[in-house]
């Protein structure tokens, strides 16, 4: 009896004191909205490969900052699935313009999609928003307060169109595979693939990437191997506020380690997204030298304050930075492998990546600024496929962020009129 009272006591002090609905919390003021959706479903044996570009996914609509967007590969019950079992190569999620239904006869002709690309500074590729692999599990993507990445503006879109959301998951399976890393790094022998996705020969000297395990190819599994057929999604958290004047639009820079073009901004670039690391040699060896550094030099179109950054890098990877003109590190990131078994602690792989959160203000870049981006992997021995990228997150604004309003979340969410707080 006295449990019983006891609990009805606990109930009632928890719901006096939780009035919001769980999703919601309030962050400086503003109402921070949180939903979880899932992917469609996609299909995998062991050895086989999805690489499926999906449009029109279920996403928050409105004008909105988006804050965080986080996601993770899950099966048919919801149980996260570990990467030596589907490893995530990658996941991107990108904004694009879809002609409006009911365009009448000037949509004729039209293209029915217009790309809607990050800020830069690759041409064709790596025009995402946000983007991760193996690391998804533990890498940060929320975006610092002021700040907030500017989302469904009908004044940007093209005259009738529309912003829908496009998410591209690429995984592998490898549950029975003979070589779980050769799959994972896209090694074309164990993919038995002499042509690309397009029926294309593959280039002279090409060992593995993602010509190698495009959609619905097979690596290699042990003879006799049987593992079923499995129904999985991805499983993506988006967090965001709904826009107002108190956020700091930033803008979205991805730079590769393998853009080769001259820092020159009318060249174009030549973002190869992949490269290869070479096995090293028994001189470097022996001196336990054994470490691929690749540098490549951008040049940042537009200055402003850097509130974010973090890189992408696959198994093997060491690190990779980001530096000014004059060399002042602007971003580091380093993975984190696992040592476990289980989703999130996979041992050998890339679970999580650091990340730059500077205090705002703090890090600078001008405009036209070359900046420098390194990478680096073990070349302890040969990688395939690997990548070395930097994301990071620029406030153009130099005037100091307007004062939030002053907000509060009980027993409803209300705030006090601008025109009072902004004189206080
Ligand atoms: C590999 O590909 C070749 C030609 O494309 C085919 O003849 C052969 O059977 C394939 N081998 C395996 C193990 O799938
Ligand atoms: C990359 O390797 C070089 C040479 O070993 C080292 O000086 C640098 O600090 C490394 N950078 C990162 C981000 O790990």
């Amino acid at each position: 009896m006295r449990m019983m009272i006891f609990f009805v006591l606990l109930i009632a002090l928890l719901s006096a004191i939780a009035p919001l609905p769980l999703e919601a919390l309030n962050v400086r003021g503003h109402l921070l909205k949180s939903k979880t959706f899932l992917s469609p479903p996609f299909f995998l044996r062991p050895g086989s490969v999805s690489n499926k570009f999906y449009y029109d996914v279920p996403f928050p609509r409105g004008h909105l900052a988006f804050k965080s967007f986080d996601a993770e590969v899950v099966d048919e019950n919801g149980a996260p699935v570990p990467l030596h079992e589907t490893y995530l190569h990658h996941w991107v999620v990108e904004p694009y313009y879809a002609l409006k239904k009911g365009g009448g006869a000037d949509a004729q002709g039209l293209p029915k999609r217009i790309i809607a690309r990050n800020s830069g500074v690759c041409k064709n590729t790596l025009g995402q928003y946000y983007g991760l692999g193996s690391e998804t599990r533990h890498t940060a993507t929320w975006v610092p307060d002021p700040y907030g990445i500017e989302i469904g503006n009908t004044e940007t879109a093209p005259e009738g169109y529309e912003e829908r959301w496009m998410i591209n998951v690429h995984a592998i399976d490898t549950r029975g595979a003979v070589d779980k890393l050769g799959c994972t790094e896209c090694k074309c022998d164990l993919y038995n693939t002499t042509i690309d996705e397009y029926g294309r020969r593959l280039p002279e000297g090409y060992v593995g990437g993602l010509y190698c395990c495009y959609d619905e190819t097979q690596c290699k599994v042990r003879e006799g191997f049987n593992g079923e057929l499995r129904k999985l999604f991805l499983r993506y958290t988006v967090r965001w506020l709904d826009w107002s004047d108190a956020i700091v639009p930033v803008k979205i820079y991805i730079f590769d380690v393998t853009d080769t073009s001259p820092p020159d901004e009318r060249s174009g670039t030549a973002c190869r997204v992949e490269y290869q690391v070479e096995e090293c040699s028994s001189e470097n060896r022996a001196k336990n030298e054994c470490i691929d550094v690749k540098v490549t030099k951008e040049v940042l179109p537009r200055g402003g304050d850097i509130v974010f950054g973090t890189a992408h890098q696959h198994s093997g990877g060491l690190g990779a930075s980001l530096h000014g003109q004059d060399g002042r590190l602007l971003c580091a990131s380093i993975p984190t492998y696992g040592n476990g078994e289980e989703a999130g602690n996979e041992e050998n792989y890339i679970v999580g990546m650091s990340t730059c959160y500077p205090k705002p203000g703090s890090v600078k870049v001008s405009d036209g600024e070359v900046l420098t981006v390194v990478s680096n992997y073990s070349s302890d021995r040969q990688h395939t496929g690997v990548m070395g990228l930097l994301y990071i997150l620029v406030a153009e604004n130099e005037q100091p962020a307007p004062k939030p309003a002053l907000c509060f979340s009980f027993p409803v969410p209300w705030c006090l009129p601008t025109w009072l707080t902004s004189n206080l």
